[in-house]
C-alpha cells in the first residue's frame, strides 16, 4: 500500500486524517485512471457522481484550451459568449420555458444562493429539507442536510426536515401501494404545523444520492408538487447528482415530466467535473421576480468563461453521443445484472436505481433487514471488498451499507462488465 505521499494535506470527509492512504493518480481516460506506478482502475463511481464523460475527454480538453487562448475570466459585469451560450442550453433542456440561469462555482453554493432567492421571492423564512439527504458542505446547505454531515455544525435557523420515502425502511413503517403515500402526507401535515405562510421552498434530491439512492414510491414527486402549489411553497429540485443524464433523463424530475419544480441546482455534470461550475435554474415565474427586485448577491467567479465552455461542450457531447438516452438503456442492463447478483448473494437486501446510478444495500440479514453496520458507519467487510476491489482495479462508491455502481455515461459496456463481474465475485465472499 503505499504511503501517505501528500503529508501537508488535510483531506476531505475524513474520519482520522492518519487513515488516509491514497495511491496518487498520474492520468486517465474514459472510464480508466491509472496511478504512478502504473496501475489502472475503472471508474464505477465517476469520482463522486461528476465525472459523467469520464477522464480528459477529448471534446472538453479541446473547449478548455480553446477558451483559455481566447479568454479566461472576464468579470459578470461584462458579457461572455459560453457564459451565454450554456445558459441558453440548460434553459432548453430544463424544460424551465421562459427561465434563467444564475451561475455559482458548486453544488453547494447553487443551494445557498437558492435559499436566499426563495426568501426573496417568497418573503417566506423558512425551508424544509428531508432527513437523508445532501444539499453541501456550507453553513445553510449543511443544515439543510439531513445527514449525519451536519451533526454538531448546524449553524442556520429556520431550516425543518420532513421524513423520506425511504420504502425499504419506510420510516412510518407501511409499504407501497396501501401507505397512500404516507410520507407526503406526513410533510403536508409538517407544513401545517409549521405554518404554510412561513414556508419559502422545500428542497428535495429527485433521487437520493448517497444517502440511499431511493427516489419515493410512485406518483411521490407529483404529491410533492401539488402539496407546494397548496401551500405557495418553492419546489427546489436538487439535481447536482442527478443531473445531465445520470438517471436516464437530463434531470432527474423529468422521470415525473407534469411537475416541474421551480428551481434546479446542478454542478458535477455540468461540466462533467472538467472544471468546477455550479448553478441555479429558475423558472420563469422565480426568474421574473428579479426583473424588478433586487439580487443582491453573486461570487466572483460565477459563469467563469473557462468553465462555461467546458459546461457547452459537455452538453454538446452528451447531446451529440445520446448519453441520456444510454444511460436510461445501460441503466436498465445495469439494474437487471444487479439483480441477478442479488439472487445470488444473501448479503444483498436490495437493489436500487435509476439509469446509471445504481446501488446495492447490505444487510446481515435479509428476511429482517438487518443493516451490515448501523447507518452511516461502513461495515468492515465493505472496507475489505472495496480495498480488494481497488486491488484488483475496480473503484465502485461506497457509503455505510451502500456499494454504489454510477460510472461514467460513455463507459463501455465490456468494462462494466468486467467490473461487475469483479464485484460479483467478491460479494459471493465471507461477510
Ligand atoms: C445532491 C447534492 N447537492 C449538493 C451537493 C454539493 O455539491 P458540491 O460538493 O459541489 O458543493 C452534492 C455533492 O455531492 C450533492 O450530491
Amino acid at each position: 500500500m503505499p504511503t501517505n505521499n501528500e503529508p501537508y494535506v488535510l483531506h476531505t470527509w475524513q474520519q482520522r486524517q492518519t487513515d488516509w492512504n491514497a495511491p496518487t493518480v498520474a492520468g486517465g481516460a474514459g472510464a480508466w485512471f491509472w496511478d504512478e506506478s502504473g496501475q489502472r482502475y475503472l471508474d464505477l463511481s465517476s469520482q463522486a457522481q461528476c465525472n459523467h464523460l469520464g477522464h480528459q475527454h477529448p471534446d472538453l480538453v479541446a473547449a478548455i484550451q480553446r477558451q483559455a487562448g481566447e479568454l479566461c475570466f472576464i468579470h459578470n459585469a461584462w458579457g461572455a459568449r459560453p457564459r451565454a451560450e450554456l445558459a441558453e442550453r440548460i434553459v432548453a433542456k430544463s424544460g424551465l420555458a421562459g427561465g434563467k440561469v444564475f451561475f455559482t462555482t458548486s453544488g453547494a453554493e447553487s443551494t445557498e444562493h437558492a435559499i436566499k432567492m426563495a426568501r426573496w421571492i417568497t418573503g417566506r423564512r423558512k425551508v424544509i429539507g428531508r432527513y437523508r439527504s445532501y444539499h453541501g458542505a456550507t453553513s445553510n446547505a449543511i443544515t439543510l442536510s439531513g445527514d449525519n454531515r451536519n451533526w454538531g455544525v448546524v449553524a442556520a435557523p429556520d431550516v425543518v426536515h420532513a421524513l423520506p420515502p425511504y420504502c425499504y425502511r419506510c420510516p412510518f413503517g407501511q409499504s407501497y401501494p396501501t401507505c397512500k403515500l404516507r410520507c407526503a402526507q406526513h410533510l403536508a401535515e409538517l407544513i401545517e404545523w409549521e405554518g404554510p405562510e412561513t414556508i419559502a421552498a422545500l428542497f428535495v434530491e429527485p433521487v437520493v444520492g448517497t444517502n440511499g439512492l431511493f427516489f419515493g414510491p410512485g406518483d411521490y414527486w407529483r404529491e410533492l408538487r401539488a402539496i407546494c402549489d397548496r401551500y405557495g411553497i418553492l419546489l427546489v429540485a436538487d439535481e447536482v447528482m442527478t443531473g445531465f443524464g445520470r438517471t436516464g433523463e437530463w434531470f432527474g424530475w423529468q422521470h415525473w415530466p407534469e411537475a416541474a419544480p421551480d428551481m434546479m441546482l446542478l454542478a458535477k455534470g455540468l461540466t462533467a467535473a472538467h472544471l468546477p461550475l455550479g448553478a441555479v435554474a429558475l423558472n420563469q415565474r422565480c426568474a421574473a421576480f428579479f426583473d424588478d427586485h433586487s439580487l443582491p448577491t453573486g461570487l466572483t467567479y460565477a459563469g467563469h468563461p473557462l468553465c462555461c465552455a467546458a459546461g457547452v461542450a459537455a452538453m454538446e457531447v452528451y447531446e451529440r453521443d445520446g448519453l441520456v438516452q444510454r444511460s436510461r438503456e445501460l441503466g436498465q442492463w445495469l439494474l437487471t445484472r444487479l439483480q441477478e447478483m442479488a439472487a445470488r448473494h444473501p448479503v444483498i437486501g436490495e437493489v436500487r436505481g435509476l439509469g446509471l446510478f445504481a446501488a446495492l444495500e447490505l444487510v446481515a440479514d435479509r428476511e429482517t433487514r438487518q443493516p451490515l453496520a448501523p447507518w452511516p458507519q461502513m461495515p468492515p467487510s465493505l472496507k475489505k471488498l472495496a480495498a480488494e476491489a481497488q486491488r484488483r482495479g475496480v473503484a465502485p462508491g461506497t457509503r455505510g451499507n451502500l456499494l454504489i455502481i454510477s460510472p461514467p455515461l460513455n463507459i463501455l459496456r465490456e468494462d462494466l462488465e468486467w467490473g461487475l463481474s469483479v464485484l460479483d465475485e467478491l460479494l459471493g465472499g465471507e461477510w
